[in-house]
């Protein structure tokens, strides 16, 4: 009898693990982005896919521009029979939708760079996130912008400062404020700071919505501009070069520190492009994939926030500091 007993429970142990072997196997995982052509998100997948690999699960990358599109992904996912996902939702006041939306398909759900919010505003703090730490980075920005004006010896009382803004995602406002904490608190005069809106988080919105500014205050000869990302800053360089500002008289700071931001220090002249603080896509994405898989396969829930770092870098010395990163 205890014989008999002994050999059911190896056979129920052998089809345990090979249950085990086959949902791990099976694991699929979506990874939802707002902006599927830009360089940051493209990293991001690109990192996911390789934590996949290594791990043995299978990643969807699904861009989603709207809010339409990201709850029908949700859809799409559950239908696939994805364990979970992650995403960088278009709108983050969605935040209540796609949790019951992910709830409804039986998805967990983490999410990477825009935090949701609620209808009051407040963050959504049980559905695990990572970000960047937004107002310090900001302040990075501002401190880079700062120190070079300085260097230049400009009049800090006649230059004009583009804050490239996008006020209803927190993160870009925290980013921008913590630019100007810095400006300011380093003698840069706040009636100087002009608001230049944007549309979407594109170099082409924050193209049309400095244009406005420059055109508006043609008598300032001396320019710097921030706003969330490196599209933001390159957008405002364009507009500068647009109307006839020379690189010179530009210092525009951007995050990120992807192709977007290389390609413009790869160019044979200096644009008003100063410099970027480089995030890392590889610990928004990677990281986030393998900790959503760990939570899908083994149960173990990811950390509730997690803030990610970033790192100057200029034209001159960004190939060193990727490296010192382990960037290639
Ligand atoms: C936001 C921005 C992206 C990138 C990430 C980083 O989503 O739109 O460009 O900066 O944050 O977390």
């Amino acid at each position: 009898m205890l014989r008999i007993v002994k050999s059911l429970a190896a056979i129920g142990l052998a089809l345990t693990t090979l249950t085990g072997i086959a949902a791990a196997a099976e694991v699929k995982l979506g990874f939802v982005v707002k902006q599927p052509e830009e360089p940051w998100f493209q990293d991001e997948w690109k990192f996911a896919e390789q934590a996949g690999k290594e791990k043995g699960f299978t990643v969807v990358k699904i861009g989603a521009e709207d809010g339409e599109k990201a709850l029908a992904a949700i859809d799409n996912l559950g239908a696939q029979g994805a364990g979970g996902l992650i995403i960088c939702t278009p709108d983050v006041k969605l935040g209540p939708a796609l949790v019951a939306r992910a709830a409804a398909n039986n998805l967990k759900l983490m999410t990477v760079d825009d935090q949701l919010i609620d209808g009051a505003g407040k963050p959504l703090a049980d559905v695990p996130h990572m970000g960047i730490s937004a107002t310090k980075i900001g302040e990075q920005v501002g401190q880079a912008i700062i120190d070079e004006a300085k260097k230049r010896g400009w009049d800090l009382k006649t230059v004009g400062a583009i804050r490239v803004s996008y006020d209803q995602l927190p993160t870009a406002k925290d980013r921008v404020e913590g630019a100007i904490s810095k400006l300011t608190a380093g003698g840069f005069p706040k009636e100087m700071i002009f608001d230049a809106p944007q549309a979407k988080t594109d170099t082409e919105a924050a193209l049309n919505a400095a244009t406005t500014v420059f055109n508006a205050h043609s008598d300032v000869k001396h320019w710097i501009a921030f706003g969330l990302n490196d599209e933001a800053a390159l957008g405002a360089v364009r507009a500068s070069e647009s109307v006839g500002i020379k690189p010179e008289d530009v210092i525009a700071v951007g995050i990120g520190g992807a192709d977007s931001a290389i390609n413009e220090f790869k160019k044979a002249q200096a644009t008003g492009f100063f410099a970027t603080v480089i995030i890392s896509p590889k610990r928004h994405g990677y990281e986030t994939a393998l900790n959503l898989y760990d939570w899908v396969a083994n149960g173990k829930e990811p950390e509730k926030l997690t803030q990610t770092a970033g790192t100057l870098a200029k034209r001159d010395d960004y190939p060193a500091v990727r490296k010192s990163l382990g960037l290639q």
